[in-house]
């Protein structure tokens, strides 16, 4: 994300920072945050007064979001700080959680490790067996523009509605046998992970050929992964904030 957004390597090692310490999912608004709100919002501001002093943007993005209008007026320092600091969120912690997840499979699972290395066609069905059963977003919000009655539930205008996304990709009536690991689905993207709808992902196109570089990339340079002897691995949460999985790289 730091390079597709022209950002210096600095920022590489500053969004890991902020998606290890969760400093990333909290908002100027978030209980104990500072008045001038998260590290990312310090960063962001001292990057659009940079790209604000040239006589053009140099930077493709903020020269996207600089020039852009809302009802005829340009954003406020304020609106493009969140508008960064989102993209960020969205494309940096969700990813982490995907590769979290797709390492640690490998790392556990050694009968399916070999399986990908045969056969690297198999690859983009493990990335969508994992974002249905390990759904990186796990649930998201909405707020009911009328009046709606689903599955006999009466849900008013004006009500916010928690949608179970984890929930959703396990459900029986869409996905047979939803708790088993399966790369034979019927329907290998009937999931939604990335959610559906106007608001559905951006970037999950992104997301699914990070995930598939990550695990050729993977497989091209380890003959296996391996546990740690003395480690306990508990499953992983679902959902965002993964800690590294420790795992012994046998190179090729
Ligand atoms: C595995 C990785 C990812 C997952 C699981 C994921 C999941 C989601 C989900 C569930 C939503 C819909 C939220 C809702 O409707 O309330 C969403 C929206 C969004 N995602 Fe992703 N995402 C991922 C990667 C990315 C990446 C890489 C980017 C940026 C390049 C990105 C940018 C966005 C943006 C901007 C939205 C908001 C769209 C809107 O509200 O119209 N996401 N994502």
């Amino acid at each position: 994300m730091a390079h597709i957004m022209g950002l210096g390597r600095e920022a590489v090692g500053l969004f890991m920072q902020w998606s290890m310490d969760g400093t990333m999912m909290t908002r100027p608004a978030t209980p104990g945050v500072a008045p001038e709100g998260p590290a990312s919002h310090v960063y962001f501001r001292a990057r659009i007064a940079e790209q604000r002093a040239l006589p053009e943007p140099t930077n493709h993005v903020f020269k996207v979001l600089l020039g852009a209008e809302i009802d005829g007026r340009p954003l406020s320092d304020q609106e493009l700080t969140t508008q960064l600091h989102f993209m960020v969120q969205a494309g940096v912690h969700t990813t982490r959680s995907f590769l979290a997840h797709l390492v640690n499979r490998l790392v556990q699972d050694p009968a399916l490790f070999a399986r990908l290395d045969a056969d690297r066609e198999q690859i983009p069905l493990y990335l969508e067996e994992s974002l249905r059963h390990d759904a990186p977003v796990q649930r998201t919000t909405r707020i009911a523009t009328r009046d709606v009655e689903i599955s006999g539930v009466l849900i008013r205008k004006g009500e916010t509605v928690e949608m179970g996304i984890g929930s959703a990709n396990r459900d029986e009536g869409q996905h047979g046998a939803p708790a088993e690991f399966r790369l034979d689905r019927s329907d290998p993207r009937g999931h939604l992970a990335f959610g559906a709808g106007s608001h559905v992902c951006p970037g999950a196109m992104l997301a699914r050929l990070e995930g598939a570089t990550a695990v050729r990339v993977l497989l091209d340079r380890a003959k296996a992964l391996e546990r740690v002897p003395g480690v306990i691995y508990p499953p992983l949460p679902g959902s965002l904030g993964h800690q590294p999985v420790p795992a012994r790289l046998v190179g090729r």
